[in-house]
């Protein structure tokens, strides 16, 4: 299979500029086109700025070649892939295929980006061998965040391109990637677009309000909590009867989806009007700013004026299926949406993908669903959905009949399966060398377990620890089966891999435990989860085998810092890491402080002599600075250079325990270090500094305090530490615990604990 080494964008716009960013992110190479001259070169600009970040890394930007499809068609050229994503329009398009094949080479593959236009017909008399290299690549906005990829082959389509385009897209990408029909919106916006349409015009006709439906559709249906109406006001409103025009003008005149094409004049209005969402002046909720105030208000859908946004006090049931069953307006309302969303998806097998967990997959990766809708039917009953349809007179999908009383997925000897069009189960396959925690977990027992934490065995001779508190908020239990676990795997493993399949990593040390010790003055016992922390981490650095840790999201606090204590760490790309102590009035205690002084002291680039390391390191940790990337992590230090990062979340484990393995030959422990440190000089420019921040208005009181306790020990002076007397890192580690246990007692810190944990938001006392 060729190998894609250098790709082409067309269309330097929302997407095509996207979908180049995250190109160069996977460090590969990137032409980026454009017809208005400077375009494509302005988008780059534009994304160097831009929040949330396109980049992983502003140096990414280099890979960026731009230019102009007037003048710099060639460059295309060597390109292996080209994708367009120019404007949506048959005509203009297939002109640009024309072009391309003047320039692109033999076996090059060329997809386009289209939501609404057949593969049939956008390769409507173009030659045979560029219909052969063509296929629909469908990236979701914003393309580095947005994890679904919508691929769909033509007829003529060769594999290998398929095969090819799908790999890459894949591994070095990090998408799912998902085989659609070539069938209207594909898979997520054929039914997303039903959703929310029925959910919109079934509000209107039930006689509910906004935050009403909101509060329905979000939460118990497993849905982002914008619900429906806020996920309008954040695509813009305008956007809504345009997709439903070409919905209808592209749907066969049975679809379902006719029967909620109405006319809205409150939303016609409301976009004449330039209320268009949040980019607007507002759309179904706005905040009201008139006569100075900061009204939050909603859209009244019955009497088509702004009022001030209810609280939607609905007393909703627990289980879902008691939602739906009740026969109030709002039970109505949840039923008659998800019921014909739920009937909806159960006919697009085989309409627009072959099985139900591709359309499982395109829901949670591209519209954000916890559950897919065949998974909701599982946790109501296909039977029972397919009764309720009954009973309401709406036609009921084959496929549910077909179900009857069985579920869509079930577990087999451990295997996950689905059940297909033939009635019968399949496994699902993952992708070729995709391995999942999940996985091993349904089809084995932990080899140690508690309340927080569990060891699995990954096979080939690896075990992994995986947190399985709340927020994989680290705690004492998860401290003392992490010291238990040392102590297995020495025995009857070769290497272990921390790695869990949160959402987060690790969100940091339980805070609720330490304030609650906190009130009740409970120092000592503090001073032991410190001490603890310390030592169990130290015992992972030495322990006789590799470790490798292996974050996905958060990996905060003390999140960071036992990545800090790994032989090597595998990070999914998107990790956001960083030892954010100060902001709650605190210093790392867990040998943060230690391990990034040896860091920035053996492995930065910096000016000789002890003084720069103490510098970045105290700049990094008073300012409680995350990295938004693996690669921003690895300029901050927070990863080695050596490191490994993966694009694709679900690769993320096989590639951890290949690298683990990687190590186990010739393994040896990290030999203890001693640190040089400035001392008391040190100490005192690095006060000023914050002095000055003080004066200016950018340090608080508290901050000043926490950054001294944090300069006497990254200068070594809190131990009359000098650039003769080097510091052990024991001594580092009391110091590091003395600093904390004093900045702990501080009311200061306290109250910015409470804040965090109350608001989730920093206190700036
Ligand atoms: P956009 O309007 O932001 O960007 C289109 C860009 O293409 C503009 O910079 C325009 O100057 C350029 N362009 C127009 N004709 C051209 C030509 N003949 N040659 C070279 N460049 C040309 O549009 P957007 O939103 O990025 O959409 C691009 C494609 O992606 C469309 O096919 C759209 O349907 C599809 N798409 C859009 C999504 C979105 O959320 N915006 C999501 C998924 C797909």
């Amino acid at each position: 299979m060729a190998e894609i080494r250098k790709v082409g964008v067309i269309g330097a716009g929302v997407m095509g500029a996207g979908i180049a960013a995250q190109v160069a992110n996977a460090g590969v190479p990137v032409v980026l086109l454009d017809v208005v001259p400077d375009a494509a070169a302005k988008a780059v600009e534009k994304m160097l700025k831009a929040d949330p970040a396109p980049f992983m890394s502003k140096r990414a930007a280099r890979l960026i070649t731009p230019g102009n499809t007037e003048e710099n068609l060639d460059l295309l050229a060597d390109c292996d892939w080209i994708v367009e994503a120019i404007i949506e329009r048959l005509d203009v398009k297939q002109a640009l295929y024309a072009r391309l094949e003047t320039v692109r080479k033999a076996g090059s593959v060329v997809s386009s980006n289209t939501s609404t236009i057949p593969l049939a017909k956008l390769t409507e008399g173009l030659s045979q061998g560029f219909a052969g290299d063509f296929c629909i690549t469908h990236f979701f906005n914003p393309p580095r965040y947005m994890r679904l990829l919508e691929v769909v082959k033509g007829e003529k389509t060769r594999a290998e391109a398929i095969e090819a385009v799908s790999r890459f897209s894949d591994v070095r990408l990090g998408k799912s990637v998902v085989a659609c029909k070539d069938r209207p919106g594909f898979i997520a916006n054929r039914l997303g677009v039903f959703w929310i349409q029925s959910a919109v015009v079934e509000a209107f006709d039930l006689g509910i309000e906004v935050e009403e439906a909101d509060a329905v559709i979000g939460k118990p249906m497993g849905i982002p909590k914008t619900g429906v109406f806020g996920l309008i006001d954040l695509v813009g409103l305008d956007l809504m009867p345009h997709v439903m025009e070409s919905m209808v003008g592209l749907l066969p005149p049975a679809d379902p989806f006719h029967a909620y094409t109405r006319d809205l004049p409150l939303v016609r209005r409301m976009i004449a009007d330039g209320y268009t969402g949040r980019k607007g002046k507002g759309g179904f909720y706005r905040i009201n700013k008139a006569g100075g105030g900061k009204v939050k208000e909603a859209m009244s859908l019955s009497s088509g004026d702004y009022r001030p946004q209810r609280k939607a006090d609905l007393e909703l049931p627990k289980k879902l299926k008691a939602l739906l069953s009740g026969d109030d307006r709002i039970s109505r309302y949840a039923w008659r949406v998800l019921g014909q969303t739920l009937a909806y998806a159960a006919m697009l097998v085989p309409e627009a993908a072959d099985d139900v967990a591709s359309i499982d997959e395109a829901m949670r990766l591209g519209y954000n669903w916890k559950y897919g809708p065949f998974e909701l039917i599982d946790q109501l009953g296909a039977a029972w959905v397919a009764e309720k349809l009954a009973k309401d007179g709406l036609p009921v999908p084959e496929l549910l009949t077909l179900a009857g009383e069985r579920s869509f997925y079930r577990v087999d000897n451990g295997r996950r399966q689905q059940l297909g069009r033939d009635g019968a189960y399949h496994d699902i396959a993952r992708p070729e060398g995709v391995l999942m925690l999940a996985d091993i977990k349904l089809a084995s027992q932990p080899i140690l377990k508690n309340g927080s934490a569990a060891l699995w065995d990954v096979g080939d001779g690896v075990a992994c620890f995986e947190f399985t508190s709340k927020m994989n908020a680290l705690d004492p239990e998860i401290m003392a089966l992490l010291g238990k676990s040392i102590k297995t795997v020495a025995k009857s493993f070769k290497a272990l891999v921390i790695y869990n399949e949160g959402s987060n990593f690790s969100a940091g040390a339980n805070l609720g435990l330490a304030l609650f010790a906190a009130n009740i003055a409970a120092w000592p016992e503090i001073e032991q989860i410190v001490a603890a922390g310390q030592e169990t981490y130290r015992a992972l650095k030495y322990a006789p085998f590799p470790v490798v840790g292996a974050p996905s999201g958060l990996a905060l606090g003390g999140g960071c810092e036992i990545l800090l204590h790994c032989d090597a760490v595998q990070a999914h790309a998107e990790t956001y890491t960083g030892l954010v102590e100060c902001g709650v009035g605190l210093i790392p205690g867990w040998g943060g402080c230690k391990e990034m002084l040896v860091r920035w002291s053996t492995l930065g680039k910096l000016p000789k002599g002890p003084m720069p390391p103490v510098i970045k390191v105290f700049e990094t940790i008073s300012t409680a600075t995350v990295a938004k990337s693996a690669a921003e992590a690895k300029e901050l230090l927070f990863l080695k250079p050596t490191d490994g990062v993966t694009m694709n979340r679900y690769r993320l484990l096989a590639d951890a325990k290949a690298k683990a393995l990687e190590l186990v030959k010739d393994y040896v422990p990290p030999t203890p270090v001693e640190l040089s440190l400035p001392g008391d000089s040190a100490r005192v420019g690095m006060e000023m500094a914050v002095d000055g921040f003080l004066r200016l208005g950018k340090a608080t009181k508290h901050d000043r305090v926490v950054a001294g306790a944090l300069a006497e020990v990254l200068s070594g002076a809190g131990a009359n530490a000098d650039a003769t007397r080097p510091l052990s890192e024991k001594d580092l580690l009391e110091l590091e615990r003395s600093r904390f246990m004093r900045l702990v007692r501080h009311p200061a810190t306290l109250a910015r604990i409470e804040s965090i944990l109350e608001t989730g938001k920093p206190l700036r006392n």
